[in-house]
C-alpha cells in the first residue's frame, strides 16, 4: 500500500526522536519514497546523518543552501508529498501549526501542503494534558489534521502517563489503513 508513495517525514526536537530513524527505515521498506525534515532543535536529538542513510535522501532543515543562493522550496515538497507525517510533534510545533507561524522549513512546508497531514504527539504528560496543547490539537483537527495518539507508559522524565510516541510499527501500520481507507471512499 505504501509503495511508491511519496511521503515527507517531519521530526521535531523530543526524546521520541530516535524513534524517527526505525519508522523511516520501515517506510523505506515498504517502498515509499521519504523525504526527512528536521526542525532546528530535532537535530540535537538525532544526526541528520542517520536519517539521510535510512531515508536514502539528503535531509532538509534550512531554507538556504550554504552561500550558493539555492533554496528548499516548501511549495514544491508540499505538491511532491502523498502524506506528511510528524513524528514526533512536540507541543511547540503543534501550537505553531494550529497558528499559522511558518519560521522554519517544516512549517512552511505544512502550511503549504495540500496532501493529508497525520500527526503524532511525544511530550511529557503535564505538556500533552495542558489545556493549551489540547487546543491546539482540536484546532489542528478542524484543519483536518489526523493524530497518532500517544501511548501511556513510563516517559523519558521518569513519570508515567500518556505522551510516549506510538511505536513506529504501529504508526506504519495507520498509515497503511489510512491510505487503504482512502482508496475505498
Ligand atoms: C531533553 C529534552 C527533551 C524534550 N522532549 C520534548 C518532547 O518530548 N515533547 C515536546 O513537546 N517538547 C520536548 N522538549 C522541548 C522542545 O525540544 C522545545 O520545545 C523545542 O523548542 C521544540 O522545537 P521544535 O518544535 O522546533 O522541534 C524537550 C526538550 C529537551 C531539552
Amino acid at each position: 500500500m505504501l509503495k511508491d508513495k511519496n511521503i515527507i517525514l517531519g521530526v521535531t526536537a523530543s526524546i521520541a526522536a530516535y524513534k524517527a530513524a526505525s519508522l523511516v527505515r520501515l517506510l523505506v521498506k515498504e517502498g515509499a519514497n521519504v523525504k526527512v525534515i528536521m526542525t532546528t532543535y530535532a537535530k540535537e536529538f538525532i544526526s541528520p546523518v542517520t536519517m539521510a542513510t535510512l531515508s536514502k535522501n539528503t535531509v532538509l532543515s534550512d531554507f538556504f543552501k550554504h552561500d550558493d543562493g539555492s533554496w528548499n522550496s516548501h511549495v514544491d515538497l508540499g505538491m511532491w508529498a502523498d502524506v506528511l507525517i510528524v513524528a514526533p510533534t512536540t507541543a511547540n510545533t503543534m501550537a505553531k501549526m494550529a497558528h499559522g507561524i511558518c519560521d522554519n522549513l517544516l512549517l512552511t512546508t505544512y502550511l503549504s501542503a495540500k496532501c493529508p497531514v497525520i500527526h503524532a504527539p511525544a511530550m511529557d504528560l503535564d505538556m500533552f494534558k495542558h489545556p493549551a496543547t489540547l487546543r491546539n490539537m482540536e484546532i489542528l483537527r478542524s484543519y483536518g489534521d489526523k493524530f497518532i495518539e500517544p501511548s501511556s507508559g513510563e516517559l523519558a522524565s521518569g513519570l508515567h502517563g500518556k505522551g510516549r510516541m506510538e511505536e513506529p510499527d504501529v504508526i506504519v501500520k495507520k498509515i497503511t489503513e489510512f491510505f487503504e481507507s482512502k482508496k475505498k471512499n
